[in-house]
C-alpha cells in the first residue's frame, strides 16, 4: 500500500469513528410514538405498566432487523424525516368504545420491500405488486456480510466478498450502519449502494436472489435507477431496504421476512427476523 493510499484510508476511517461517536452521543434514537422512556426498561413485579421493548427475543435466538416506524425516521428525499403518519382517529376519552389509530406512510418507508413494479412500469401494469413476492425467497438460510467500508458496492467490491455459488440470500452491512443513517432524520444522498456494475455482477455471477441493505434504497444515490433496473429487470430477485444490522455478527442466520399484501403496491413495509 502506498503512503498516500494509507493515509486516506486512515482518514477515512477516523472520519467514521469521529461521525460514529457523534451520532451516537447526541443523536440518541428518538422515542416512540406515545412513549418516552428509556427503551431498555424492563418490567418489574410493582410496576407492569411499563411496555419493554426488545431487540432481540429469546435470550438472543430471535434478532429483530426491522426499524422501529416513528415520525424522526428518514424518509426518501426529506431532510425533516417521515413526520406523523400515525394519529388517534377515535379514542376512549372522547367518548369511543375503543381507541382507533389511522396511518398514512409512504409504501416504501423504514424497513421495506421493493416489487418489479418499482422501477418497471409494464410490470407494474401487469400486477408485480408486493403480493406477488415470493415468500420462499424471503425466508432462509441467509448470510450477513460486511462490506469494506471504503467504497460503494461495485463489480470489484462485488468480487472481493467470494459470496459461493448457492447462496441465495445476502444482507450487505455497509458503512450506512456505522454511520446510523437509519437514525437520523435527514434524508442523506451519501449513503452506501450498489453501483450499475456491482448489481449487474451480482446477476451475472450469483445464486443471490434477496438483496438485503442498511439503507433506504439498495442502489447508490449515483446510480439510483440504473440499479434498480438490473436487480429487478428478471423479477427474481426482491429487494429488502433499510435493514437494522446493529449489534448482529456476520455469519448465517435464517432470515424471515415477510411484505403486507398490498394489492397494487409496488412496496411494502416489512417485518423481518433473523433466527440463529
Ligand atoms: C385509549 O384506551 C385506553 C383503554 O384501553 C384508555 O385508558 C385511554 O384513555 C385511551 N386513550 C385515549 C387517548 O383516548
Ligand atoms: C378529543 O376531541 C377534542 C375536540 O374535538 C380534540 O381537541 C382532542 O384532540 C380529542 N382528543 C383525542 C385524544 O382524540
Ligand atoms: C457512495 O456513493 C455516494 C453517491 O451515490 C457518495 O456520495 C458516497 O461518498 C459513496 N460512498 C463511498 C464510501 O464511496
Amino acid at each position: 500500500m502506498r503512503p498516500l493510499q494509507f493515509t486516506l484510508l486512515t482518514c477515512a476511517l477516523a472520519h467514521a469513528v469521529l461521525q460514529f461517536a457523534a451520532a451516537t452521543s447526541d443523536e440518541a434514537y428518538p422515542p416512540p410514538y406515545g412513549l418516552d422512556q428509556p427503551w431498555t426498561v424492563s418490567t418489574t413485579a410493582d410496576d407492569n405498566l411499563v411496555p419493554v421493548r426488545r431487540e432481540v427475543y429469546g435470550g438472543g435466538r430471535i434478532i429483530d432487523i426491522s426499524h422501529r416506524y416513528h415520525p424522526d425516521m428518514p424518509s426518501w428525499e426529506s431532510p425533516d424525516g417521515l413526520g406523523n403518519f400515525l394519529w388517534l382517529a377515535k379514542s376512549m376519552k372522547n367518548g369511543s368504545l375503543a381507541n382507533n389509530s389511522e396511518m398514512k406512510l409512504p409504501a416504501h418507508t423504514g424497513t421495506h420491500v421493493d416489487a418489479p413494479g418499482h422501477v418497471f412500469d409494464h410490470y407494474f401494469d401487469a400486477g408485480f405488486d408486493v403480493d406477488t413476492l415470493d415468500l420462499d425467497v424471503l425466508n432462509g438460510h441467509a448470510l450477513l456480510v460486511d462490506v469494506p467500508r471504503d467504497k460503494n458496492i461495485t463489480a470489484e467490491v462485488m468480487k472481493s466478498l467470494n459470496i459461493p455459488r448457492g447462496v441465495r440470500r445476502v444482507l450487505f452491512r455497509t458503512l450506512n450502519t456505522d454511520r446510523r443513517l437509519m437514525y437520523k432524520k435527514a434524508f442523506d444522498t451519501s449513503y452506501v449502494g450498489f453501483m450499475r456494475d456491482g448489481a449487474q455482477w451480482l446477476v451475472d455471477n450469483t445464486d443471490i436472489k434477496l438483496v438485503g441493505v442498511d439503507y433506504l434504497s439498495v442502489a447508490a444515490f449515483d446510480d439510483l435507477i440504473p440499479s434498480h433496473l438490473v436487480l429487478l429487470e428478471g423479477r427474481e430477485i426482491i429487494l429488502v431496504e433499510g435493514l437494522k444490522l446493529d449489534d448482529v455478527e456476520a455469519g448465517t442466520y435464517s432470515v424471515h421476512c415477510l411484505p403486507l399484501r398490498l394489492v397494487g403496491a409496488e412496496g411494502s413495509p416489512i417485518r423481518c427476523i433473523l433466527i440463529k
